[in-house]
């Protein structure tokens, strides 16, 4: 099996540096519309045999080197007992949001085994068509971000509800975190033990908060899962806090072993920042893969620059790849770096 992707999470030496792109089992890709087009995509999610053939798909096509599940942060969620719906062009929705103590009264904590079996039914199956392959990251959503859709009942803009209910109702809001947090525990070690090789936490919205408000309200529960995760498991774990430029430094106290840079931070001075113990996975600006070949190999060589001074460093995207990218810039892209990081190593 190719292990560059884990050794450069661990920040052992590398031949190369490894890439994969967040969101790289998704519409872009025609063979996934293709599998797509016949169920919806909660049916994807829970067909484990199709979840693991569109997650194997960005491995085969374009020569990543990793595999991440295909499914969702908010797949969990349902399982806490909540209606989840997806509805084209807007996203997910529930329909009852969380937003007193009856309701986060309610949610259960679910049993991995029983509740969320299909998720460890495809790392089972992807574990043995990989083997020759590639690692598979398995991931979460953190508890912040998944408390967003929560109490939003959906994708929001200004939050209003969620950061209504951390400031004017701290023990409602602590209350319905520390219970995410036990099932986002329970669902991770559960993806680590069916096989998953790696652990991302999404912090998708993290950056909608102040410094402050992320230490006290977001970054504590994060902390809690990777300790918990470190008794039972010694997988690789990423934590991606979105729009974290200015939360790198608490960022770092999350005791992840690489952390997500989105595009919007220089590289070469985050990796300054951050020192010498941790590894760090990012940034290229996902639309900045539509740039002509030269510009777009330009922008790979600067980013390998600004992470070859870091303890190990994972190419990737900055956030998740854009649905209207065309495949063959994809490839320009993962052929880039995997050459120009062999000619500088
Ligand atoms: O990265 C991968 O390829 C693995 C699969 C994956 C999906 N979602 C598949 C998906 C992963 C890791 C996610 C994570 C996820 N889901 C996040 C965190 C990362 C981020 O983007 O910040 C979030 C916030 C979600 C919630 C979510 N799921 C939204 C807001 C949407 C709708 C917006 C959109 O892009 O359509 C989804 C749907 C979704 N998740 C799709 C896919 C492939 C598109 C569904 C389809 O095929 O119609």
């Amino acid at each position: 099996m190719n292990d560059t992707f884990l050794k450069a999470c661990r920040g052992e030496k590398v031949d190369y540096t490894p890439v994969w792109m967040m969101r790289q089992a998704g519409r872009y890709l025609p063979e996934y519309q293709k599998v797509r087009s016949k169920l919806t995509f909660l049916e994807l999610c829970k067909t484990p045999e199709l979840a693991a053939e569109v997650t194997i798909q960005p491995v085969d096509i374009l020569g990543v080197d990793a595999a991440i599940l295909f499914s969702d942060i908010l797949i969990p969620l349902e399982a806490m007992g909540l209606t989840l719906e997806f509805h084209e062009k807007i996203g997910p929705v529930f329909p009852n949001p969380v937003r007193d103590r009856q309701a986060v009264e309610r949610l259960i904590i679910p049993d991995p085994d029983e509740h969320l079996n299909f998720v460890l039914e495809t790392i089972r199956i992807l574990r043995r068509e990989l083997a020759q392959k590639v690692p598979l990251i398995g991931f979460a959503g953190a508890p912040f971000t998944l408390a967003t859709y929560l109490i939003e009942g959906g994708s929001s803009k200004f939050f209003f509800d969620t950061k209504k209910m951390m400031f004017a109702e701290p023990e409602l809001y602590s209350s319905l975190l520390e219970k995410i947090t036990d099932c986002t525990t329970v669902y991770l070690k559960a993806q680590a033990a069916a096989g998953a090789q790696a652990l991302q936490i999404f912090d998708s919205w993290a950056g909608v908060l102040a410094p402050g408000d992320f230490a006290r309200c977001a970054l504590p529960y994060v902390q809690r899962i990777i300790a918990d995760l470190r008794k039972s498991t010694d997988v690789p774990i990423i934590y991606f806090a979105n729009n974290g430029a200015t939360l790198l430094d608490l960022s770092k106290t999350s005791g992840a072993d690489v952390l997500g840079l989105d595009w919007r931070v220089d590289i070469a001075k985050a990796v300054e920042q951050l020192g010498p113990d941790v590894s760090v996975q990012g940034n290229l600006d996902p639309i900045a893969l539509l740039l002509p070949e030269k510009d777009l190999r330009a922008r790979v060589a600067k980013i390998l620059a600004g992470g070859s001074k870091a303890r190990g460093h994972i190419c990737n995207l900055g956030h998740g790849i854009h649905q209207f990218t065309p495949p063959a810039q994809a490839k320009i892209f993962i052929d880039a770096v995997h050459e120009l990081s062999r000619k500088t190593s």
